[in-house]
């Protein structure tokens, strides 16, 4: 039978070799280890072990659909898994590995189906979290790792939210506290004539444009919840919380009416109302004298970098005792602007554009 899950403290700036050695074996013999990434936690599988690999699945009730990204410590470990290394990619990697960039490239076949969701690529990252270095490094093996949070719910962002949605079906947690970035990697495809931002994330496409003036967006087509897909992160519903959340956009102080006024509508009902606010209105909602709301406060307006490393866990802590979320939209140009639009359209079940 199966031990339960332990969960154990790791230093980020000096992560406890042996505590590592552990993890490591533990990724060796099949087990699935979560572990903190610069971006959220991953939950980590033998990339190379189809029974592992579909564990991971098991444990967040993920389609098989859906493609998994392989972390590997080193550019060179990423050479076995693919055809060819083209021009771009090696320079990408250099710019930005180790870092949160995910390449995806045609895939040799050591990769399992499974990872790939049968595609005929596979996408690779080298992280740059301390902890998951150590972990690469020791385990010496591509490691499977999509964000360790159950199909469907935002991506965990402390190693409590791990516990919160995997429990059990995971073997170890590695705690490393609260992860730097708090929005997923930036994922490029390079396996086309040019390459494509399928995913925006931690790295702006503006930064990405330095080293391949080329790359484009992805203009979304529309995808069914039954194939693979070109990156299943294009999914309408993805990192949704329970509580269904309403985005209001528009000018600021018209769209903020509105939200306070909904919320006082819904408290009315006997609704639980959860705001997710930025600092610069909480005077404004605190004049509203709302009863049985919760304000979690993101960040300064301005502040992609704030309000990005504390979405995932506002929404959370909201879900945990609100019935419904309102939230104004988050705005802003470049940066991580475009990855913290892209997460809140996604988390939510209604836009009101005032
Ligand atoms: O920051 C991150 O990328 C985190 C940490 C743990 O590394 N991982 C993560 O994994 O966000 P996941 O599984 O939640 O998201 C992986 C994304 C999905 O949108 C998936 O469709 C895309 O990468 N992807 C994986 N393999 C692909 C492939 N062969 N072609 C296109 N997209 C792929
Ligand atoms: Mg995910």
């Amino acid at each position: 039978m199966r031990r339960s899950m332990e969960m154990l403290e790791i230093s980020e700036a000096h992560p406890d070799a042996p505590l590592i050695q552990r993890a490591a074996a533990c990724l060796r013999r099949g087990g699935l280890v979560a572990f903190p990434t610069e971006t959220v936690y991953g939950l980590g599988a033998h990339a190379l072990d189809p029974r592992a690999v579909a564990r991971v699945f098991a444990a967040k009730g993920r389609p098989l659909t859906d493609p998994l990204i392989v972390h590997v410590a080193r550019v060179e470990d990423v050479r076995p898994l693919v055809r060819a290394l083209p021009a771009s990619a090696e320079r990408l990697a250099a710019r930005f590995w180790p870092g949160p960039l995910t390449l995806v490239l045609p895939r040799s076949s050591r990769v399992p189906d499974l990872v790939t969701a049968g595609l005929e690529t596979v996408a690779v990252r080298v992280p740059a979290h301390p902890v998951a270095r150590a972990l690469l490094q020791a385990a010496d093996l591509p490691v499977a790792a999509p964000s360790a949070n159950l199909f469907s719910r935002p991506s965990p962002t402390r190693a409590a939210h791990v516990r919160d949605d995997l429990g059990d079906r995971v073997d170890l947690i590695l705690d490393g506290g609260p992860t730097d970035v708090g929005v997923e990697s930036t994922v490029v495809d390079l396996s086309g004539a040019a390459p494509v931002v399928l995913r925006p994330g931690a790295i702006a496409i503006e930064t990405l444009r330095d080293v391949v003036p080329d790359v484009r967006e992805h203009v979304p087509a529309a995808v069914r919840a039954d194939q693979a897909h070109a990156s299943p992160g294009l999914l309408a519903t993805h990192y949704a919380p329970r509580a269904p959340l309403t985005i209001y956009a528009g000018p600021i102080p018209a769209a903020l009416d509105r939200l306070l006024a909904d919320a006082r509508e819904a408290g009315a009902r006997g609704q639980r109302v959860g705001i997710l606010a930025a600092a610069d209105d909480v005077p404004r909602i605190q004049r509203a004298d709302l009863s049985s709301s919760r304000l979690f406060v993101l960040g300064p307006r301005s502040d992609d970098a704030t309000i990005a490393s504390r979405l995932y866990a506002g929404l959370r802590a909201l879900d945990a005792d609100a019935d419904v979320i309102l939230s104004l939209a988050f705005d802003g140009s470049g940066g991580l602007w475009p990855a913290l639009r892209d997460r809140l359209r996604r988390a939510s079940a209604r836009v009101v554009t005032v």
